[in-house]
């Protein structure tokens, strides 16, 4: 397996059908789409699109379909629900559709249709999608970040998301180590760790989303809840949103893209 990441959308390079694509958005469209799956929603129609969003609405009747999203984290105007994942009850979406239309996540998820599968990722499903990925030649975690910038909790969930399958792939005693003095004209010590010919094969960018995690990881709910879009949500009153999207595999659900629905991938045997 080769595993990359992509900070930002525009450093995406594609996908083939050999590649599984997760598409990873923690504060909050990935959070809100999984919590909606698991609240029973029937599956979510993305779009990139508020105009569409409205046309996608048309063929279902009232009681069928809800219309979720936000720009710059509020609800759209004429919307039902906004992109905070405590909206998505099961009173709200069980055996409905969702029409979602968000500014990063959505965008992101339009960018990856020649992929071989695309999966929606936070913290909430991380354990579920790493146990999905584990046979695909090619994993490609693409961070839907904030309007172009990266976001540091995408970048760190993505790292988390190369722990894991690194440590599908290797002893669980190799605990890399960070940030390893340079001395003159030694190789750093990360080289050692790298696991040349034998699985997985990683990309920088996916070295680099690994060593962000385990710089983090024992105080990363605190370091994640200052980051600049989860200031921002605070801002706007979402601070409870912050603590859903940092229940790590609370919520075991794959979400899954196909044939322009995302509905939940079936659990593996
Ligand atoms: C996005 O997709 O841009 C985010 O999820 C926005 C948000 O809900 O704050």
């Amino acid at each position: 397996m080769r595993i990359d990441v992509a900070a930002t959308p525009a450093e995406f390079d594609g996908a083939d059908d050999g590649t599984a694509v997760v598409v990873i958005d923690v504060f909050r469209a990935a959070t809100t789409i999984t919590t909606a799956l698991a609240n029973g929603a029937r599956f979510i129609l993305p779009t990139t699109d508020v105009e569409q969003a409205v046309r996608l609405l048309e063929p279902y009747g009232e009681t069928e379909a809800v219309l979720g999203g936000e720009r710059d984290g509020r609800r759209i105007e004429g919307f039902h629900l906004g992109n905070s994942p405590r909206e998505y009850s099961r009173d709200a979406v069980a055996n409905k559709v969702v029409i979602l239309t968000t500014t990063n996540g959505t965008r992101a998820l339009s960018l990856t249709e020649d992929a071989g599968a695309v999966f929606v990722g936070c913290f909430l499903n991380a354990g579920r999608l790493a146990a999905e990925l584990t046979n695909w030649p090619r994993v490609s975690l693409l961070c839907a970040g904030n309007n172009g910038r990266l976001s540091l909790e995408d970048w760190v969930c993505a790292g988390s998301m190369v722990a894991r399958l690194t440590e599908t792939a290797r002893p669980a005693t190799e605990e890399p180590e960070i940030a390893a003095p340079r001395r003159r004209g030694r190789r750093p010590r990360y080289a050692a760790l790298r696991p040349g010919p034998v699985e997985p094969t990683l990309g920088d960018g996916a070295y680099a989303a690994w060593a962000a995690f385990l710089a983090v990881k024992t105080d990363m709910a605190e370091v994640l809840r200052s980051t600049e879009h989860a200031r921002h949500l605070v801002e706007l009153g979402f601070a409870p949103d912050l603590d859903v999207a940092l229940r790590v595999d609370s919520l075991p659900v794959a979400p899954r893209l196909a044939e322009g629905r995302i509905a939940p991938s079936p659990e593996k045997d």
